[in-house]
């Protein structure tokens, strides 16, 4: 959606994968401090974003959605300036048809009062809008209505600046040819869980669609899981390096508060970040996965290359490819940038990485500044690329 609001893959933080329903106003203030403190805003993150579960079960009587009080006592909007003050944004969630997803029977969705509630959304304030697909009438069970009821919602919420998250979990099989026009990120797969083959399960969905990503407009595989538990740190270093990769939003799902120094390490690691927000926006794209020995090149502005190498196997496994595989034109010497292990080595071509199970490595490559003058070395022309 050419909104220019997401340039790059919306950052920031939900509720959802660690709370739950159980979302409130303490939590998100207690987060927004957070994000400050730990540096993570400063890393990039920039929404936090409510999930379902806000509000009270019915409109008011003016068809006005409410913030539940008990959860909410100071209301959406003066929550949205406690955010603003520390420099984030604020997001929300609502649903296109007439129930929310929630499993506790739901709270009143938007059909029928998409302009109503992007008003409201926009008197309080809110940058952000995770858009999901429950409870739509059985005459909406089609592409067709399904698209009409996202850009109702679009056109709702044209000019109010708010990044519009579309949260249909393709359920036509694929993620529709339309959604790049009508959201600034939309789903690509089914809800994520907290364990390893789920992650790879939605990773080898997201891999396949490139095609469809670029500035103001992401493929979505679902928000982070990483410092959850389910994982261990290094399936969660393959989850959010894959993530960055892919060019994916990073919506961290975790309790902030009390992340452990492992998940704040992977969470704030800014040459990682810096792959998943380069301004080129190009999502990464698989150049061998055979066995489950993965390769994945994302060209980056700068001409350089992000390339991850994930081990998905069971066992260890040494992973290798060259330079003229990832993309990279010839060079007498490439500079390889370890993006988990902040070091720099140089390379005449081959990238190689011993990985045990579930693990990654990731690099920036770019040809080498120190030896990138005249390519006088014309003997050496079988360098390995
Ligand atoms: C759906 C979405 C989740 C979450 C829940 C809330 O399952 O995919 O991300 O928003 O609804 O009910």
């Amino acid at each position: 959606l050419d909104n220019g609001l997401a340039e790059t893959p919306p950052m920031g933080w939900n509720d959802w994968n660690a709370f739950g329903c159980s979302v409130d106003q303490q939590l998100v203030e207690q987060t927004a401090d957070t994000l400050v403190s730990t540096g993570m805003r400063d890393a990039g993150y920039q929404y936090v974003n409510i999930d379902d579960c806000w509000a009270l079960p019915d409109r008011d009587v003016n068809g006005n959605l409410v913030a539940d009080p008990q959860k909410f006592p100071d209301g959406i909007a003066k929550l949205a300036d406690y955010v603003h003050a520390r420099g984030l944004k604020l997001g929300i969630y609502e649903d296109s048809g007439t129930r929310t997803c929630s499993k506790s029977g739901g709270f009143p969705g938007s059909l029928g009062h998409e302009q109503q509630d992007a008003r409201l959304f926009a008197d309080w304030h809110v940058d952000y809008l995770k858009y999901d697909d429950c409870n739509v009438p059985a005459d909406g069970q089609n592409v067709d209505a399904t698209i009409a009821r996202y850009k109702a919602m679009r056109d709702a919420l044209t000019g109010h600046g708010i990044v519009f998250s579309i949260c249909e979990k393709t359920d036509f099989g694929v993620p529709n040819s339309a959604w790049p026009t009508v959201g600034n990120l939309w789903r690509t797969t089914g809800d994520i869980h907290d364990n390893y083959a789920r992650m790879v399960s939605l990773f080898h969905t997201n891999v396949t669609l490139p095609d469809l990503a670029g500035p103001d407009h992401w493929n979505d595989p679902d928000m982070l899981e990483v410092g959850n538990g389910g994982m261990s740190d290094v399936e969660y270093r393959s989850h959010f390096a894959l993530w960055a990769e892919m060019a994916a939003p990073l919506i961290v799902g975790t309790d902030v508060r009390t992340m452990s120094a492992a998940t704040k390490e992977i969470l704030t690691n800014r040459e990682i970040i810096a792959v998943d927000q380069d301004p080129l926006g190009a999502q990464g794209r698989p150049v061998s996965s055979a066995n489950g020995l993965w390769v994945l090149t994302k060209p980056l502005v700068d001409g350089s290359r992000a390339v991850t190498l994930f081990n998905e196997t069971d066992a260890p496994a040494t992973i290798t490819t060259t330079a003229g595989q990832v993309g990279l034109g010839k060079a007498f010497d490439y500079e390889v940038r370890d993006l988990f292990a902040h070091t720099t080595s140089e390379s005449a071509g081959r990238i190689t990485a011993a990985l045990p199970a579930h693990a990654s490595a990731m690099y920036r490559i770019s040809p080498s500044r120190r030896l990138a003058q005249p390519h006088v070395v014309v003997g050496l022309s079988a360098v390995d690329t």
